[in-house]
């Protein structure tokens, strides 16, 4: 009777004590008030030592009895809990999957990249090698060793961003010519073209203060102004169009000897005449040459035994022309929104 009542009670008191709690730490502690070495039921058992022999058996199974429902209603508390955290979680973490997706942005390729890797392609399966070079050069690289002496007066033709009287910003790709010459120990022929920026001081729709230009350096035995020609003819059939033609007028370079520039048929009328081509029909786009003796032999080639072609195209007008930029400096501002237009699929 006495042992019904102490579990009445103390089965009332956990009850009441289990409505407070709500967290695991409030159960952890609530467990160890009933089973902790101080614990209530723990504290019953110490009585057993006080009890007659013939009592204690059934003692002992009170008390495991009364254990075990503790235990039963501390394990029920303790899924409880569980299951309310695991519910606030989730109420707090809640997704909305009515929401629309986030768009992740795709970049394309440059419309400038594209040209110069077409170009690539097209010399590359000619046997040439593609080399870059630095767009803070040398004075002696960019103008004396191709025969621009200091005070020669086309030096002024290029206006030039100078950093110290030695070193400028290149203002064209020609001193590429004099690096893979003179990186050439053996001097054996070569083939190279060299894709870069160059700047000038200008700055307009037309021009920009930085661009693009392609040179390209044959040196070998027996190399003539004929193989430049058949190159260049190739080279415009390939990026414009089959139907483009190829005109030569002399010109002067101090790099090149003899000297010429070359127009191809414009890409926008197709020769009849239009305000692009200023009614002539034809677009200028290249300067060329039979490389200067002076140059070979600064840069350490034997002019007697080797021979030399040199081209040198601005490549921005060919990225206009095949994608309709009308203002070159949209190129080089990096405008996501001129950039977004020219997604790889649309074009090829
Ligand atoms: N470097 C010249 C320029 O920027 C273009 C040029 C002309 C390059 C003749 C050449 C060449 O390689 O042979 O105006």
């Amino acid at each position: 009777m006495e042992k019904d009542i102490q579990r009445k009670d103390i089965i009332e008191k956990l009850d009441s004590d289990l409505t407070v709690i709500k967290t695991k730490n409030d159960l952890a502690s609530l467990k160890a008030l009933y089973l902790g070495k101080t614990g209530v039921i723990t504290n019953l058992s110490s009585k057993m030592k006080e009890l007659d022999p013939s009592d204690r058996k059934e003692y002992g199974k009170f008390l495991n009895e009364l254990k075990m429902e503790v235990l039963e209603k501390l394990e029920t508390a303790s899924k409880e809990i569980e299951s309310r955290e695991l519910e606030e979680k989730l109420n707090k973490e809640k997704i909305d999957i009515t929401l629309p997706g986030r768009k992740h942005l795709k970049g394309s390729i440059h419309p400038m990249t594209r040209i110069i890797e077409e170009l690539e392609d097209l010399f590359v399966s000619m046997g040439y090698d593609v080399i870059s070079g630095p767009e803070v050069e040398t004075d002696m690289n960019c103008f004396t060793k191709l025969n621009l002496p200091v005070g020669h007066p086309a030096r002024d033709s290029q206006d030039t961003f100078y950093i110290d009287n030695d070193y400028l910003l290149r203002s064209h790709t020609s001193p590429a010519q004099v690096r893979t010459m003179e990186a050439n120990t053996l001097k054996e022929p070569l083939r190279i073209v060299c894709p870069g920026k160059v700047y000038r001081r200008d700055d307009d729709a037309t021009h920009s203060h930085q661009f693009m230009q392609f040179e390209g350096l044959v040196v070998g035995e027996n190399i003539s102004l004929a193989d430049l020609k058949g190159t260049l003819e190739l080279f415009a059939k390939k990026l414009l169009g089959e139907k483009t033609n190829v005109r030569f007028r002399p010109s002067y370079f101090p790099f090149t000897e003899p000297s010429c520039e070359v127009d191809v048929t414009c890409f926008k009328c197709g020769g009849k005449g239009c305000s692009l081509c200023k009614q002539t029909g034809w677009i200028e786009v290249l300067g060329a040459g039979v490389v200067h003796p002076n140059v070979l032999r600064m840069s350490g080639y034997d002019p007697e035994k080797y021979t030399g072609f040199a081209f040198g195209p601005g490549i921005d007008r060919f990225a206009m022309f095949k994608y309709g930029i009308t203002d070159i400096r949209q190129i080089y501002t990096n405008d996501i929104r001129f950039l977004e237009q020219f997604d790889r699929k649309d074009v090829e």
